[in-house]
């Protein structure tokens, strides 16, 4: 058979991963798709650059255009980045008649909807494996290994900037901004690390896991995003103390009311798998009724995790190539027909557990006045830790963990506390999950 032929848009880290995997591995991957995979386009900002990087092996150009206007492109690779020039991109690629295999978490979270309605109406695949956790294969698990299954869960630390900061901050009782710096020093954070930090890039990823989860459109915008730039370096020591890990979640659940979609720093107990998932790593958990739990583990990021499953979108997308578009695995898991449109959450809604640190007085009463705040508003209490105050200090902290309650309970309960004359600054709020 001819080889299938790609057009990549992008030659960074992910794309140069990609075409050297590719290289590299050419006759495996052959043997697996069936047919040569060909990468015979690229388009980038720097040409030369490009052409010192790939030689004489593929046409270099410098306009996107090109390649997703190119009729011999049978697959066009997006690893450009953005939202804005990507979508206009892939959807002249799709008008094209293209296939189209993207890392791009942003587009398919904020534009996946208008891009798969497209990709249908012209019967062409649309593939982002490498979208979500980088190398781990957790699209294809969700949408495929775990299809018979009512998924009931889905927990993931998927961002693994914030992951490494958390392990550097709990390791060496260092505070966030110190960690922040060492980590772009190391080049493990970027320049400008806002949109992992604030959890942003976490709600792309847990955005589209509910969607192949769940059966409901991407719905970036009711998500809610809270990431770890507030997280004090006390507050993970008290959760050591009392047994627990704080890490970045992307959490999709799905409850009698409707779905939670939340990306907030979380409570887990300490021996958990997942809570011993370090540094830069990524896992994801899920819970399905069937199968029970089970955590995909692996690389969240870099050139030759992230091409793996770049390629093995490639791969899929050259086996199915010629097959009729009725008989290929649905985008978002289930069928375009069968898409729920499910109402998500707002967070006052959610239903969840929680770590809270009160600063007081250490006098005699402010246990039960916060104590009878709490047992107005039915939140039971689990556990709790008093330090002696410090020396010669008049102030202690307060360490509570709740039993599930209400998010708006808790919020009420904390609006009561702050009004106590015996206790000084805002109460600091954790939310924590069993996660079993
Ligand atoms: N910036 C992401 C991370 C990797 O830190 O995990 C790409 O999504």
């Amino acid at each position: 058979m001819t080889p299938i032929k790609v057009g990549l848009l992008g030659l960074g880290t992910v794309g140069a991963g990609t075409f050297n995997v590719l290289r590299r591995n050419q006759e495996e991957i052959m043997r697996r798709a069936g047919r040569a995979i060909e990468i015979t386009m690229i388009a980038v900002r720097n040409v030369e650059r490009a052409r010192a990087l790939v030689g004489d092996a593929c046409e270099v150009v410098g306009d996107p255009a090109l390649v997703v206007n190119n009729p011999n492109i049978d697959i066009v690779v997006e690893l450009i980045g953005g939202v804005d020039l990507t979508k206009a991109l892939v959807l002249t690629a799709i008008a094209n008649g293209k296939h189209v295999v993207t890392a791009n978490k942003a587009l398919v979270a904020i534009h996946g909807n208008e891009i798969f309605k497209a990709a249908q109406d012209k019967g062409v695949m649309v593939a982002f494996e490498a979208a979500v956790a980088g190398g781990i294969p957790i699209i294809k698990s969700l949408r495929e290994g775990l299809s018979a299954n009512r998924i009931e869960w889905i927990a993931g630390i998927i961002n693994g900037t914030t992951n490494f900061i958390l392990t550097e901050m709990r390791d060496k009782g260092l505070d966030f901004a110190t960690v922040l710096k060492q980590a772009q020093e190391l080049g493990y954070a970027e320049s400008d690390p806002t949109f992992d930090i604030e959890g942003v890039d976490a709600a792309h990823k847990a955005t589209i896991m509910a969607a192949i989860a769940f059966g409901i459109p991407m719905q970036f915008d009711k998500a809610h995003i809270e990431g770890i730039s507030q997280l004090q370096a006390i507050d993970i020591a008290y959760a050591e103390q009392l047994g627990y890990r704080i890490k970045l979640l992307g959490i999709t659940k799905r409850t009698a009311k409707g779905i939670e979609l939340r990306v907030h720093p979380t409570l887990i107990p300490g021996t958990r798998l997942i809570a011993n998932v370090e540094g830069a790593m990524n896992a994801v958990l899920v819970q399905g009724d069937a199968v029970g739990a089970s955590m995909y583990y692996g690389k969240g990021a870099g050139a030759e995790p992230t091409a793996s499953s770049v390629i093995a979108d490639l791969v899929d997308v050259t086996r199915l190539a010629t097959a009729d578009p009725e008989h290929r695995v649905p985008y978002l898991a289930f069928q375009p027909n069968a898409i729920n449109q499910e109402v998500i959450l707002p967070m006052s809604e959610i239903t969840t557990s929680y770590y809270l640190r009160i600063r007081v007085a250490d006098q005699a009463g402010v246990l039960a006045d916060v104590t009878r705040i709490m047992a107005d508003l039915s939140i039971s209490i689990d556990a709790m830790l008093q330090k002696e105050p410090a020396e010669g200090e008049v102030q202690t902290d307060i360490i509570m963990l709740t039993h599930q309650t209400q998010e708006k309970n808790v919020l009420e309960a904390i609006r009561n506390i702050e009004q106590l004359s015996s206790v000084f600054g805002p109460v600091v709020k954790i939310r924590l999950e069993q996660l079993s």
